[in-house]
């Protein structure tokens, strides 16, 4: 064994300078990370040398890191700077997540941040020091099923955990992990598991049919493992109601096809069950539609503190009827913006027209537009209205049963519950570790005003609140759940040694 403060000395300088240097001045029964430097050695060789460390993508910025002094890299600091809140650029970067609190440790504000209002800003990184944070110190750039079997089996050896990684859109943080190593399956060959959504709906669109996916360019296969929401979903369901087949590699080691006939308990399970935790999926199929014709409400008018709340209280009014005409999409503040596939440009209209002429009458506009494709849509209006990157955000969510829609009680209980949270409810909170908690929390007391409305309904995992309380029931039903644990221990036999968010965990207690 080595005295503690050499292995504190060891850690750091791994972190500090490049593995291969490292390499070369350490005993191999060092341990980094968990594992000694043989075997990180060994399972880099396994893999074809596509172990990679895992760093905080805003390094460039910093003159120190984790306790050590480095040279600043001015044009990359720069370069990420200006793409700061750019999913297009955060998503090429193994260290950066959408959601940045979870590249820290939350609970100590160990990390490396910018500051998302103004990248620029010099307060957030002169004199800092950036630390790893919840970023894993190591990853392996997936792209063979052997490259998985070979992590899962060090991982066993080891103790070391796991997470996964595609995109890194999660709200929850369940693809990063202190000291976890990371299974970055991003770089998988194109229309597998790593494929970005704005690539498949241009592929399906090229192919005269329309893929059913999420309201971002970029977001991964998390999206389908825990749901997946489309604004087309009142029409067409959600993305597990449209996966036909996964093949995936179980905790066992096992590269498995999963589908209705074949391992149909693991094809249950995958399809929202959540994240990782049956195995790192390789492939998914799913069903596609034809081309669809789309008529497109795009309304939006400048608010104030008074025309705010009647707004929201007459897309209560409205949301069953355009929910049964095939409408789908998100009402932020002012704007709105749906879809739907069932109606014609004059029905849209007739539709629509009581929300226009709010937004007419608060000095706004509000149009109908009719688009050919899917694809069309998405370039037209999403690309420049999908959710922020980059600021610290947290969600909550609560599934509204039709019935509370269906009743002018059910409609009343609705609105004030919304009125009571508009003065909180912005479209997004902006914090700042290590504060969070606070925000967290704030969050989970809000949304219990639409739980107590909604006795018996649930909330979406991939956009729910980190604190959902009984979250075995909201999320997934306490039958649903146990059934679920069932088919997490027949094939992870093993009890492999999961993700988990360290930093999340101590803090969460
Ligand atoms: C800007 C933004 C917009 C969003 N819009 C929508 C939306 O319109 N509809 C909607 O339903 N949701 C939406 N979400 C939520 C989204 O569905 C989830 O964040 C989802 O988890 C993202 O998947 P990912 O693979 O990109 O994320 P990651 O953070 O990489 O992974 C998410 C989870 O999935 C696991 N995972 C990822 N890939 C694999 C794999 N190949 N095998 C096994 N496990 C894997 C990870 O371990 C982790 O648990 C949005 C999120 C963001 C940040
Ligand atoms: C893994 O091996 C490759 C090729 O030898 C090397 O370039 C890389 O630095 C190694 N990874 C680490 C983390 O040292
Ligand atoms: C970063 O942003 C700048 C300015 O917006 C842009 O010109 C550049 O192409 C971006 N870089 C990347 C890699 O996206
Ligand atoms: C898609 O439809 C267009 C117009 O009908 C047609 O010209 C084109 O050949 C079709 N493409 C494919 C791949 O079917
Ligand atoms: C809310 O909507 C109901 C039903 O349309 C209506 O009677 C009521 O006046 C509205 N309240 C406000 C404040 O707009
Ligand atoms: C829209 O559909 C309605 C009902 O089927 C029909 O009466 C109307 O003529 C259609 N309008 C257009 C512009 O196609
Ligand atoms: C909000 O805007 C509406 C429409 O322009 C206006 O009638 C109303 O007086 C404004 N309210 C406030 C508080 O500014
Ligand atoms: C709404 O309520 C009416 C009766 O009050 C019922 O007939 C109808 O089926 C309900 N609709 C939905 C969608 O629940």
């Amino acid at each position: 064994m080595f005295p503690t403060n050499l292995l504190f000395l060891v850690h750091t300088a791994l972190l500090t300078t490049s593995y291969a240097a490292f390499l070369n001045v350490r005993d191999d029964e060092t341990l980094i990370a968990g594992a000694s430097l043989r075997a990180w050695n060994d399972l880099n060789t396994t893999i074809g040398g596509r172990l990679h460390v895992g760093e905080p993508f805003e390094k460039a910025c910093f003159s120190t890191f984790n306790g050590n002094p480095i040279n600043p890299d001015a044009s990359a600091c720069s370069a990420l700077q200006q793409n700061y809140t750019n999913p297009l650029f955060r998503v090429q970067q193994f260290g950066a997540y959408m959601l940045p609190q979870w590249e820290t440790c939350q609970a100590t504000g160990d990390g490396c941040l910018l500051d998302s209002s103004n990248p620029s800003n010099p307060v957030a990184f002169t004199g800092v020091n950036c630390q790893n944070g919840n970023v894993p110190p190591f990853y392996i750039d997936v792209q063979t099923v052997s490259d998985i079997q070979a992590a899962l089996k060090f991982s066993r050896a080891t103790g070391v955990r796991l997470s996964v990684k595609n995109h890194g859109h999660d709200y929850k943080g369940r693809s990063s992990g202190k000291n976890t190593l990371s299974l970055w399956v991003q770089n998988l060959e194109a229309s597998k598991g790593g494929t970005f959504t704005e690539d498949v709906y241009n592929f399906a669109d090229q192919h005269n049919v329309t893929w059913i996916g999420g309201y971002h360019q970029t977001i991964g296969t998390g999206w389908v493992l825990g749901g997946g929401h489309s604004i087309l979903s009142p029409v067409y369901g959600l993305g597990v109601d449209r996966v036909v087949q996964f093949k995936v590699v179980t905790p066992d080691g096992v590269y498995r096809t999963a589908n209705e006939c074949e391992n149909s308990d693991l094809f249950w399970a995958l399809r929202g069950g959540g994240g990782s935790a049956f195995g790192v999926v390789v492939e998914s199929t799913h069903k596609v539609e034809p081309q669809l014709t789309l008529q497109a409400a795009i309304i939006r008018f400048p608010a104030n503190s008074s025309n705010l709340f009647p707004w929201y209280n007459l897309t209560v009014e409205h949301s069953l009827r355009w929910a049964q005409n095939g409408w789908g999409g998100h009402i932020v503040g002012p704007t709105l913006i749906h879809v739907t596939p069932n109606l014609n440009a004059s029905q849209a209209q007739v539709d629509m027209q009581a929300a226009i002429d709010y937004a007419v009458a608060n000095g706004g506009t509000g149009i109908i537009d009719t688009l050919p494709s899917w694809n069309a849509f998405f370039l037209k209006y999403v690309t420049s209205a999908q959710a922020a990157v980059g600021p610290e955000l947290m969600l909550g969510t609560r599934l509204i049963s039709t019935e509370l829609f269906n009743s002018t009680t059910g409609k009343q209980q609705l609105s004030n519950a919304i009125k009571d949270v508009l003065s909180f409810a912005s479209p997004y909170i902006v914090a700042g570790t290590p504060f969070l908690m606070n925000q967290y929390q704030q969050v989970t007391s809000h949304i219990q005003a639409f739980r107590d409305i909604t006795p018996g309904s649930g909330a979406y995992f991939n956009e729910g609140d980190v604190y959902e309380p009984d979250h075995e029931e909201s999320y997934w039903g306490t039958e649903n759940y146990k059934r679920l644990l069932s088919v997490k221990k027949k094939y992870d036999p093993h009890q492999s040694p999961h993700m988990l968010a360290v930093c999340w965990v101590e803090w969460g207690q």
